[in-house]
């Protein structure tokens, strides 16, 4: 029988995209798939801080195996802001065109534009907890480029190419993105686990 682990979202994008990356030996249930509607807290001042209270969260209330990521954009000249609240920059909400309004206003006149995406995945398997991290270097650009994907995809340029994020196909993204990075690390990681 496949070994089952739950991935504390309900975002469908990422479910797919971790799915395919684990392949067969692990059955991957969402939050929905386990009956949890709860907004579950991010409230922690670090990326990994929120993957580990969310995976937390899980195991605490179902006592079931998972794992849970939180991502962000961390710019240079800003001390590493917006970082962990990278989704409520601007407002309250994920209101992603405010976010990245605000962005390029904090921007405006700054010479040095370097940011990296970041993602924390913390797995708690058998009362074990593991990190796992990936990231994407790149730079702020000081219009917006693009329409593809979400958040703060048309302002971000990853290092060694002409795009952004926004201007290029899922797959592109995906072969080089941070969330990427980090699945990559934790499946290599579960490849290693006995189902
Ligand atoms: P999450 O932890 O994946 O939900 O990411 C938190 C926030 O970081 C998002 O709401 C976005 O604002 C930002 N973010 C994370 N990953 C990306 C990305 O790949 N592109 C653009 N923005 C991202």
């Amino acid at each position: 029988m496949k070994k089952k682990l739950v991935f504390a979202t309900n975002n469908a994008h990422k479910l797919t995209e971790v799915r395919a990356m684990v392949g067969d030996d692990f059955e991957i249930l969402s939050l929905d798939d386990i009956g949890c509607h709860t907004d579950i807290p991010e409230t922690a001042d670090s990326l990994q801080g929120n993957a580990v209270m969310k995976a937390e969260f899980v195991r605490n209330n179902y006592g079931l195996d998972c794992f849970a990521d939180d991502s962000g954009l961390e710019v240079v000249a800003l001390g590493g802001a917006p970082g962990v609240h990278s989704a409520r920059y601007a407002t309250d909400g994920h209101d992603h065109r405010a976010n990245i309004a605000k962005l390029l206003r904090e921007m405006d006149g700054q010479s040095d534009r370097r940011a990296r995406f970041r993602t924390v995945i913390a797995l708690m398997t058998d009362g074990c907890t593991h990190c796992f991290e990936g990231e994407v270097r790149g730079e702020i650009t000081t219009e917006e480029h693009g329409t593809n994907g979400f958040g703060y995809d048309p302002v971000f340029r990853p290092e060694g190419h002409e795009k952004t994020f926004a201007e290029m196909s899922d797959d592109e993204k995906n072969a080089i993105s941070h969330r990427a990075r980090a699945v990559a690390k934790l499946v290599a990681h579960l490849k290693t686990m006995k189902p």
